[in-house]
């Protein structure tokens, strides 16, 4: 039986880096980022587009990585929770977590903050149910 080669190269720029991949064309953006570049913050909970947990920022927007494709990636701007303190110094929304003690078990905390982020940049935090409604994504147990 022969097998098709079904890898491709794929250019991100992964909090501000130039990355270079070879993946094959199944592989998500949540993996690749995990298990290809080592970038673990992102976490896997559902792995089915339901928990928000692995939400990123593709090109300034707020996706959830584990239904999108690396391959659709080619090109784009990542932005991993990681890269919200890309010196050291934690984002302003990082920091609030910490000194409102946002954390429970802390697995969804990485994406609630990237939703966050992107939720404040987007102009949609004009009310507590604005919030409410464009944070319903990113599910805590
Ligand atoms: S892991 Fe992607 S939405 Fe749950």
């Amino acid at each position: 039986m022969t097998r098709i080669d079904t890898s491709v190269d794929v250019m991100l720029r992964v909090n501000g880096s130039a990355r270079r991949l070879r993946l094959d064309t199944r592989v998500t953006l949540l993996d690749a980022l995990r298990d290809e570049l080592d970038l673990t913050g992102t976490k896997k909970g559902c792995d089915q587009g339901a928990c928000g947990a692995c939400t990123v920022l593709l090109d300034g927007k707020r996706v959830l990585s584990c239904l999108t494709l690396t391959a659709q990636c080619d090109g784009r701007d990542v932005t991993t929770i990681e890269g919200l303190a890309p010196d050291g110094r934690l984002h302003p929304v990082q920091e609030a977590f910490i000194r409102h003690d946002g954390f429970q078990c802390g697995y969804c905390t990485t994406g609630q903050i990237v939703s966050a982020v992107a939720l404040l940049q987007e102009g949609r935090a004009g009310s507590d149910e604005e919030i409410r409604e464009f944070m319903s994504g990113n599910l805590c147990r």
